[in-house]
């Protein structure tokens, strides 16, 4: 089976036209007119209203996407997600979130190359396998992967790289030495550009790790994350890892190496479709988690564990998993609206709903609804799903939408997909960490171009003491 990336999507234009139709519609109850306070340039120190969680702080400027939470737009690299989804693919847009432009021919297929090299991780697989990965929270496991991709010491760590007293403002002066070197392949060292005529790299080091540049990490990252995933999920589901296929797109190779089967052309490109709308979404908690991680010079590998580590919370990447458990203990369409009336009651929160900063409908939830139509078509058990998760939205939409502006997100529809895709529900939050993992890169080497530590402040109501009480005496 030759799979070619531009065969993606001739074979599937009633995808194409469900994501154009999204697009329509959603032109008919919105505009996209970006919000100038958050798509114009300004001068640092920025003035802005902040609330708890840092709701409405301003991070730093961007040229990655934009997030219009007022209206329901989401736009990577001045494209609209609406015809990223319909016309392109997981590969070119990471490319785009990556360089802040789409490439060309040549550039593409260097760029695919690279990324089916990176895929090439034996010593990490078989690191990570040394670890109960059966038993363990996948992105725990994850973790572990990520962690075993940077296996070699990098000049960073070894004490002559420390930064001097003078250049080290705000430097942890007693970081841990890793005591103990490991070894593995040579392009998992990395270490960040700009760090290195910073501190007294040896020149030694720097042609080893010339080909080793944040791109090349980020690479490396993006592509050994879904072989990882994959990895993980065969293992939990007692079976051994299966390698990756030579001619598939990355979407393929997840599912492939997932679930021992080639994808149909319509089962690909719905993935790739999600892969792309989970990519990026600006200054979201794994993303800055990752940026913090990064803005201290540590290393990629480590800011993008940290992504992990923020993503596996149910507020954020872990709510599709909750979503599809929530729906199967809703039962049938029938049952959504008692169900809803008792959480409403309690004031709990739905799974699936809401979002910091969209105040509409999520643009990436009006292209996944219809996909998961459109694969529950053929899968009784997803279209109980679908048909349940269509009848709370109503109810939701009702209440909570009119009174809250409180609509589906992301991870409502995407669980549904991802199951009529083969995907066990335990693996959904690191299906979602194999695509933005292109999102958590990109930022960091955006970022650290002029990096500044990220550090704000905290207002302290603790009262103070002024006498100390010896312990005998209290
Ligand atoms: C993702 O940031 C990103 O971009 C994230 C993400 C990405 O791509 O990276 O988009 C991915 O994380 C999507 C969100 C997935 N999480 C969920 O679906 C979990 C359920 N959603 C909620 O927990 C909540 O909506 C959040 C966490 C997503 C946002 O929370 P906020 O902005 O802190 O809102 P809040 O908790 O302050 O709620 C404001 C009001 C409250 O009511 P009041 O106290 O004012 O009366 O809205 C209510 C909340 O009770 N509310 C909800 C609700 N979400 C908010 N009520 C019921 N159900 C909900 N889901």
């Amino acid at each position: 089976m030759n799979v070619e990336k531009d065969s993606l999507h001739q074979e599937t234009h009633e995808i194409t036209d469900l994501i154009l139709a999204a697009k329509e519609k959603a032109y008919q109850e919105t505009d996209d007119t970006p919000e100038p306070e958050l798509t114009q340039s300004v001068g640092w120190p920025v003035e802005c209203t902040v609330g708890p969680g840092l709701e409405g702080a301003i991070a730093c400027e961007t040229k990655i996407g934009y997030v219009n939470g007022g209206k329901g737009w989401l736009v990577y690299g001045g494209y609209n997600i609406f015809d990223l989804c319909a016309y392109s693919n997981y590969e070119e847009v990471s490319f785009l979130l990556l360089n802040g432009r789409m490439p060309n021919k040549s550039e593409f297929t260097e760029f695919k190359q690279k990324l089916m090299a990176a895929r090439h991780i034996p010593n990490t697989l078989r690191l990570m396998m040394g670890f109960p990965v059966q038993d363990m929270n996948p992105m725990a496991s994850l973790r572990i992967g990520t962690n075993m991709l940077r296996q070699r010491l990098t000049w960073r760590d070894m004490a002559k790289a420390k930064p001097s007293e003078e250049l080290a403002v705000e430097t942890d002066a007693d970081a841990i030495d890793m005591d103990i070197p490991q070894s593995g392949q040579d392009h998992a060292t990395y270490e960040f550009k700009r760090g290195h005529g910073q501190f007294n790299k040896p020149a030694s080091a720097r042609e080893s790790q010339d080909d080793a540049e944040g791109m090349d990490a980020c690479i490396h990252l993006i592509s050994a994350m879904s072989v990882l995933t994959a990895a993980i999920s065969r293992i939990r589901s007692d079976h051994i890892p299966i390698e990756w296929h030579p001619e598939l797109s990355h979407a393929a190779n997840l599912l492939y190496m997932m679930t021992g089967r080639i994808p149909t052309p319509v089962e690909e490109r719905i993935m790739d479709v999600a892969l792309i709308l989970h990519a990026d979404h600006g200054m979201n908690a794994s993303t800055f988690a990752s940026m913090v991680v990064a803005s201290t010079l540590s290393d990629i590998y480590f800011s993008v564990g940290a992504g992990i580590a923020a993503l596996n919370g149910p507020l954020h990447g872990g709510a599709n998993e909750m979503v599809v458990k929530m729906l199967k203990e809703i039962g049938s369409p029938d049952n959504a609206k008692a169900w809803y009336a008792e959480k409403r009651a309690n004031k709990e929160k739905i799974m699936g709903f809401g979002h910091r900063v969209y105040k509409a409908y999520d643009p990436r939830a009006r292209i996944l609804a219809p996909l998961a139509e459109y694969l529950a078509r053929d899968n009784v058990q997803a279209r109980k799903l679908y048909e349940t998760a269509k009848s709370l939205e109503g109810e939701v939409i009702e209440t909570l939408g009119k009174d809250k502006k409180i609509f589906p997100n992301v991870d409502y529809y995407s669980g549904i997909v991802y199951t009529c895709l083969g995907i066990p529900d335990d693996m959904f939050t690191p299906v979602f960490a194999v695509s933005r993992t292109a999102g958590w890169t990109a930022r960091i080497l955006e970022y650290i171009e002029n990096n500044r530590i990220f550090r704000p402040r905290a207002i302290y109501t603790g009262g103070f003491v002024t006498d100390y009480t010896p312990l005998e005496q209290r």
